[in-house]
């Protein structure tokens, strides 16, 4: 059933333009260029099976019409026969199908929305700002002075994953299998995903799975003081959407922001006068932050479908027609920002990237990203003002998430 699932979705994205063109191995590498190429192609290009924008008005204006819905594979524009496999043979409950909020439409989006939204809000965030601090300077101090490291795996990594884990009542203990699952899940939101790749994903989902049943029994036993204690407490979800809200949140949790301080280390590290900027004045960094999420943002697009027809740019949009939103492509779009593809900390309006989209989806944990990815930097370039590349940066084989699995680094002597 998995196989011919997956050969049917292949096949379809297989021949589309925009699968091919953002598919391949050198569009992973640099996508850039080939978003550039895009663009001059139009504003909005129609490809066989998905239409494809970088424009930003467009994006923007996408993401909040209500006319639009959550791109799934079980909708109108894929073939009965393959709504029929995906709804015989469901994967469990996972982060990035429904019921996880991600990829669900009002009314039961806003509903499991409001279940967690108190958590991620700025003043909610703020109250962690101690813990990131006191994480970030152990990890730091674990740190050999004067020696090299994959900035990945001993720092980028580590804080969101142990922040999230504290927030969602995981025990430190059970990190390594989320940080694993992460990363055979992530793929799952790629196109033209290979067959190796989705069965991999799919055993990990079914791992996950397992392991929520028994993690949520226990705190429906003796609830803690987390987040998803009191959505068990509360009782407003059922069990599947319990655990899609488990998964989406430790995810995207961890495998987001590890991507935006990695690729903000890689940004600034050739550019010496801009660091110098940041270090002769520290209330710089969040806006160097907003600079690294448009100009390399750590998730590159996402796609919504027509509800209904929908005249736009002088065509028809029919119904069920899927639509790519290349976000990276809108945060280098020169109607709205000048000199786009060049890296300026000092742009005036960067947090106006569409990075955490828009509209009812916007992302939960932007004011969380923004501050731990603020902290983390700022606190590495203090104490490794000498921070230099130690060999090529690798970057993870995925396109819509966007960043770097090794990062190796000479650190230099302490501060
Ligand atoms: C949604 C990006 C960090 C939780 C989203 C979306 C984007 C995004 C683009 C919306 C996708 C769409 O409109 O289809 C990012 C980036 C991050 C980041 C670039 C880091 C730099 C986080 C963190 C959390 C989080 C730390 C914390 C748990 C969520 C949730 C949603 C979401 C729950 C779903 C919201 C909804 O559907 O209503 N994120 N995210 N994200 N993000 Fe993030």
């Amino acid at each position: 059933q998995g196989s011919s699932r997956f050969l049917m979705r292949y096949q379809a994205l297989r021949g589309d333009p925009f699968g091919k063109l953002f598919g391949t191995a050198a569009a992973r590498h640099n996508p850039y260029p080939h978003i550039e190429a895009l663009r001059q192609r139009g504003r909005l290009v129609p490809t066989p099976v998905t239409w494809v924008t970088a424009d930003y008005e467009l994006s923007r204006s996408i993401l909040r019409d209500t006319r639009f819905g959550v791109f799934i594979l079980d909708n109108p524009s894929t073939p009965e026969p393959l709504r029929r496999v995906i709804r015989k043979a469901p994967l469990p409950a996972n982060p990035v199908e429904p019921p996880s909020m991600l990829t669900i439409d009002p009314p039961d989006h806003t509903r499991i929305r409001k279940s967690v939204s108190a958590a991620f809000t700025p003043r909610a965030v703020g109250r962690l700002r101690d813990r990131v601090e006191s994480v970030t300077v152990e990890l730091l101090d674990a740190l050999p002075s004067n020696g090299s490291a994959d900035l990945i795996a001993s720092y980028a990594a580590q804080i969101p994953i142990a922040i999230i884990s504290e927030m969602l009542g995981f025990p430190d203990s059970d990190r390594e299998h989320f940080l694993r699952w992460g990363d055979k899940v992530s793929p799952l939101l790629d196109l033209g995903l290979s067959w190796g790749a989705w069965r991999t994903a799919a055993m990990a989902t079914q791992q996950m799975d397992r392991y929520l049943d028994g993690h949520i029994d226990r705190l429906r036993r003796e609830p803690g003081d987390d987040i998803l204690s009191s959505l068990v407490t509360a009782g407003n979800l059922d069990d599947r959407e319990l655990k899609a809200t488990a998964t989406l949140l430790m995810g995207a949790g961890f495998e987001t922001t590890v991507n935006l301080i990695g690729n903000a280390v890689v940004q600034l590290l050739p550019r010496p006068r801009q660091l110098e900027q940041l270090v002769d004045d520290p209330e710089l960094w969040p806006q160097a932050v907003e600079e690294v999420l448009r100009f390399d943002p750590p998730v590159q697009t996402t796609a919504r479908q027509a509800l209904c027809d929908i005249d736009i740019d002088g065509r028809t949009m029919r119904r069920g027609t899927a639509v790519v939103l290349s976000l990276a492509g809108a945060n280098r779009d020169p109607k709205m920002f000048d000199d786009p593809n060049s890296f300026d900390i000092n742009r005036p309006n960067a947090q106006q990237h569409l990075t955490f989209s828009s509209g009812i989806h916007t992302c939960l944990g932007a004011s969380l990203a923004r501050m731990e990815a603020t902290y983390a930097l700022r606190s590495l370039f203090e104490r490794f003002p000498d921070l230099r590349l130690a060999g090529t940066p690798e970057l993870r084989p995925l396109f819509t998430l966007h960043g770097y699995s090794h990062l190796p680094v000479h650190l230099g002597p302490r501060a």
